[in-house]
């Protein structure tokens, strides 16, 4: 096969930023994706409908001419939200899910949750309107191994809010272990998990042997390859639990080849490229649409995209090494692997 035409893809879990950083990486997603989820994680963060209708305003100002991009915007989850004001948003459409990052755990996640039982009343009216609450994994005690910190937060923190507030619908965003895979698939249809591009053609290898590669650094981080096999093969499963969200995650180089660099892996511009050799490699492009245009919509209740994206098969892709965003660069990632498919024009 050198051709495939499939369902326009969404992106469920992707950062814009603001400002000069959003004009610069928002073009790279809008050119495959009709629609991604956009994380609220801005600084200061998006915490109300009022705040979300203004973001959502800047990023439709700010697509390219011509497209038919929407962004489909969240809410981040604080111990002061407003109950009314979250079902506000919801019940007009404004917002698809709300972002829950325990506070410390991430990238601009201090306004997040330390304290679990102060946003129960949220969980639950989010489980009574069937808003799905999008959950950063990870736990963030300092005594716990960063490698394990998602494994624990499944059984300390996950499962008991799953437990407590029955009918609440959860997306764990940016899976990276087995034990994550494992949890998904036994979650029942209120239960799903994003997998990114780069977890699936990375381990932790990538990041530390031979020198350490800052552009390989996210949160969570890349696992050891027993890991990252399970992710592939729930990717390419056809099982709708698993889709794409990308967490393309853009920083300037200068905030990430530092002393203490910033987490995130840029894979807007060549992620379609990425899954397509992967899945190739995989015997399973038949099963990409699935992951990419169809399973992500059903879950969040989204009609499908009408039009159609057709990738081609042909000589070595290359893709610039970085992208410019104002006076910045931002590196776009680099799968460590020859790519040979390319979305047609
Ligand atoms: O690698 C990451 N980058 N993980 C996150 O959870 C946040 C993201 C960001 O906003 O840069
Ligand atoms: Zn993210």
């Amino acid at each position: 096969m050198d051709k495939l035409t499939i369902r326009r893809p969404d992106d469920m879990h992707l950062h814009l930023r603001d400002g000069e950083m959003l004009r610069a990486v928002l073009p790279e997603t809008a050119r495959h994706f009709s629609r991604a989820l956009v994380m609220p994680n801005l600084v200061p963060p998006v915490v109300t409908g009022r705040e979300a209708t203004a973001y959502r305003d800047r990023i439709l100002a700010a697509k390219p001419q011509g497209s038919d991009f929407r962004p489909l915007m969240t809410l981040y989850l604080t111990e002061d939200t407003d109950v009314h004001d979250m079902r506000a948003a919801f019940e007009s459409g404004l917002i698809t899910a709300v972002k829950l990052y325990p506070a410390g755990a991430t990238t601009n996640s201090a306004s997040g949750v330390a304290d679990f039982t102060k946003v129960k009343p949220v969980l639950e009216e989010m489980a009574r309107i069937g808003l799905p609450l999008c959950v950063h994994g990870e736990v963030t005690d300092p005594t716990v191994d960063i490698f394990d910190r998602e494994a624990v937060f499944i059984d300390r923190v996950l499962d008991p809010i799953r437990r407590d507030v029955p009918g609440l619908r959860v997306v764990m965003e940016h899976i990276t272990t087995s034990d994550a895979v494992a949890y998904v698939r036994d979650g029942g249809e209120d239960l799903a998990a994003t997998i990114t591009t780069h977890h699936l053609v990375i381990n932790r290898n990538h990041i530390l042997a031979g020198g350490i590669k800052p552009h390989y650094y996210c949160l969570p981080v890349a696992k050891r390859e027993t890991h990252r096999l399970a992710l592939v093969s729930a990717a390419i499963s056809g099982e709708a639990a698993f889709f794409l969200g990308t967490d393309s995650a853009p920083h300037a180089d200068a905030a990430k080849l530092l002393p203490c660099g910033c987490a995130g892996c840029f894979t807007a511009t060549n992620t379609m490229s990425v899954l397509a050799e992967l899945f190739e490699s995989e015997d399973a492009l038949d099963r990409l649409e699935g992951f990419i245009s169809v399973y992500g919509a059903a879950f969040y209740r989204l009609p499908p995209n009408a039009g159609t994206l057709t990738l081609v098969k042909g000589d070595p892709v290359t893709y610039p090494a970085s992208i410019a965003a104002g006076d910045d660069f931002v590196t776009v990632f680099d799968p460590d692997m020859p790519l040979h498919w390319r979305v047609e024009d």
